[in-house]
């Protein structure tokens, strides 16, 4: 089997994956831009409003230096719409063979999402050694990333779900976690402001955490 493709090479030194819901293509690049100017430029968008391709495809093509991951593909068909609107990975929340088949076939990074160890190892089998662990605090939190460290030793993982400031830090403690995923670095309300200034304070933040 060719090894599929990390995710883990594109992160840099940025260990918080903003987790983003955009409303509105107007909004997209100015959050890109703002997230940006706060030091974070790997970013993953959800597919979750009407406008989500849309904005993918403004960020794609209007910020180059922004790493674009797209997430909450939950069907094969959005893995090539993602592929379309500029993905350089993939994220799903949770991962059917069906989905980890067409992602593998994609030659597109990801972060298939697994909640559990049989979820886990069935990816594992496929060859993604890199996963999202999601919904992390409520499947089990960082007390469930320890467990498995033994016997997942060559797994790695992003948790998303629960995420904060408070607790980032101690997920990014453990040896088996590459980034925490999370949607506090881009509140309802200044995103409906479009208050930028906030989200790159915000962003500025994320950035050092895990540093
Ligand atoms: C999600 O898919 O909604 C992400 O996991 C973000 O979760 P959060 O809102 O708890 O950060």
């Amino acid at each position: 089997m060719t090894a599929l493709p990390l995710f883990s090479p594109m992160l840099g030194a940025q260990r918080v994956i903003p987790v983003l819901t955009i409303d509105t293509v107007e909004q997209a690049v100015p959050l890109a831009e703002a997230l940006a100017a706060g030091g974070i430029r790997v970013i993953e968008v959800t597919l979750r409003t009407k406008a989500a391709l849309k904005a993918c495809e403004a960020i794609a093509h209007h910020c180059p230096d922004v790493v674009l991951g797209i997430g909450t593909i939950l069907a094969p068909s959005q893995v090539n719409e993602a592929r379309d609107a500029g993905a350089r990975f993939l994220v799903t929340p949770g991962t059917s063979e069906k989905l980890a088949l067409a992602v593998a076939e994609s030659g597109i990074a990801a972060l298939p999402g697994a909640g559990t160890v049989s979820e886990m190892v069935a990816l594992m089998e496929m060859g993604f050694h890199e996963q999202k662990f999601f919904p992390a605090e409520a499947a089990g939190g960082v007390d469930y990333l320890k467990s498995v460290a033994g016997p997942l030793a060559e797994l790695k993982f992003c948790p998303t779900g629960g995420i904060t400031p408070a607790n980032a830090g101690t997920y990014l403690g453990l040896a088996n976690v590459l980034c925490v995923g999370g949607s506090w670095i881009t509140p309802k309300t200044a995103m409906a402001s479009g208050n930028w200034a906030e989200i790159t304070r915000l962003a500025a933040e994320a950035a050092r955490l895990g540093r």
